[in-house]
């Protein structure tokens, strides 16, 4: 049976994942800004009363990070008073609610990886206004579900990725901060994330056991498992990003040998002459360590997916070496002091993503979607 599912935030970079990647059985409703506008709580209640989703996950948020400290009326309005307003249309619909938060909720002085546990503490207005909106979603709707997620990158929409290669791309040289630490996160990946996550607390026990689906210790088992083995994702604030944690100015670097590798195989035919490894791991186990910590070669490498944008490698390794200097060279790192910005940025803001790694949903490695992402971008411009 399909169920009713309402997206808001549709144009964005989750939004317009979660329409690729939605499962045969939701029908879902996607609606823009435009469409729909969460500020606008009457706007909201009728469209949720007309469509009566069973599931609205809210991919729209106000996101200009340093705009929002000129603009914090504007980022509270939508970060924090739009997902109230989805929340009580969601429970007058008897609808349950998807939202998405942010690593910034945290200041960032910690130096391992945020736990859901961790107390919040925003340096700046867009955390103060994601920390709000979390708050008052889960005093209306406490069985809501709060995926908070960080440093979010893809083939379309506005993200680091795309600004580093639009830089280098108009030669322009890079200085790079190198005192902030995260874990970048692929839309697709977090789109997926929040598809499981949906599909674990919606389905039956008794549908979900037959399905074999992840047991408690993330585990996948075939049949026979009892309902009361299953898990069911209580409400609440989970974490969910990438598994591979490097600096600002790492990612960049990270980026670039991916552009490398493209600009020395523009078309990706030593892919399709079955030059490189068939199982699409070389970039991650790559000569050159593009964090310059060992990080991505840390990180498992494995095969590309069907639902991941795949990365093409070089035939001639010396050629990309070649190429990678010429990207590499316009990268300067920089401490944040020598960066003009007026929006304070935690310094550190790893999530720890066990729990939903518990639920059978664990957090990817960037190189299984990195290459992919910069091979798409290359070509789109
Ligand atoms: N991007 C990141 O690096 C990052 C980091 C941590 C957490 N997150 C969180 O992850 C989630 C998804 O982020 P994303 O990168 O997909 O964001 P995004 O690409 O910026 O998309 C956000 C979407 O929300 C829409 N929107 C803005 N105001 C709205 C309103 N009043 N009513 C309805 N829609 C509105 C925007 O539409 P318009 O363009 O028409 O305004 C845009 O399409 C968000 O909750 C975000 O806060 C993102």
């Amino acid at each position: 049976m399909k169920i009713n599912v309402l997206i808001t935030g549709a144009h964005g970079q989750l939004g317009r994942s979660l329409q690729k990647m939605k499962p045969p059985h939701w029908a879902v409703t996607a609606l823009g800004s435009k469409q729909l506008d969460i500020t606008d709580a009457q706007a909201v209640q009728e469209q949720v009363r007309a469509l009566r989703p069973a599931l609205i996950i809210n991919a729209a948020a106000y996101n200009a990070v340093d705009r929002a400290e000129q603009e914090r009326e504007r980022a509270f309005a939508v970060n924090a008073q739009g997902p109230l307003n989805l929340a009580r249309a969601a429970n007058e619909a008897g609808a349950r609610l998807v939202h998405v938060s942010s690593d910034y909720v945290f200041d960032g002085h910690s130096r391992q990886p945020y736990d859901e546990q961790a107390k919040p503490n925003p340096l700046n207005a867009y955390g103060e206004s994601k920390l709000q909106g979390e708050k008052w979603l889960l005093r209306e709707q406490p069985h809501a579900w709060v995926l908070r997620t960080a440093w979010v990158f893809s083939a379309e929409g506005q993200n680091f990725v795309a600004a580093m290669l639009k830089a280098a791309q108009q030669g322009r040289p890079l200085r790079v901060v190198d005192d902030q630490t995260g874990a970048p996160t692929f839309a697709g990946d977090l789109a997926q994330a929040i598809i499981a996550l949906a599909g674990l607390a919606m389905a039956e026990p008794r549908s979900r056991a037959a399905a074999g689906g992840p047991a408690a210790d993330g585990s996948r088992r075939e049949g026979g498992l009892g309902p009361q083995r299953v898990p069911h994702p209580a409400g609440g604030v989970y974490h969910y990003s990438g598994s591979t944690a490097l600096t600002r100015y790492e990612f960049a670097r990270a980026i670039f040998q991916a552009a490398n590798v493209v600009a020395a195989d523009p078309a990706g035919t030593a892919r399709a002459a079955g030059a490189v490894d068939p199982t699409g791991t070389a970039w991650a186990a790559g000569a050159v360590d593009p964090a310059g910590t060992g990080e991505l070669q840390a990180a498992q490498p494995s095969t590309s997916s069907g639902d991941h944008p795949s990365g093409g490698h070089p035939g001639g390794e010396s050629a990309a070496r070649t190429q990678q200097r010429d990207y590499l060279d316009m990268l300067s790192p920089i401490p944040s002091s020598d960066y003009p910005s007026a929006t304070v940025r935690p310094k550190y803001s790893v999530l720890s993503c066990s729990k939903m790694a518990a639920l059978g949903i664990p957090p990817k490695p960037l190189a299984e979607s990195l290459p992919g992402v910069v091979r798409a971008l290359m070509a789109s411009r």
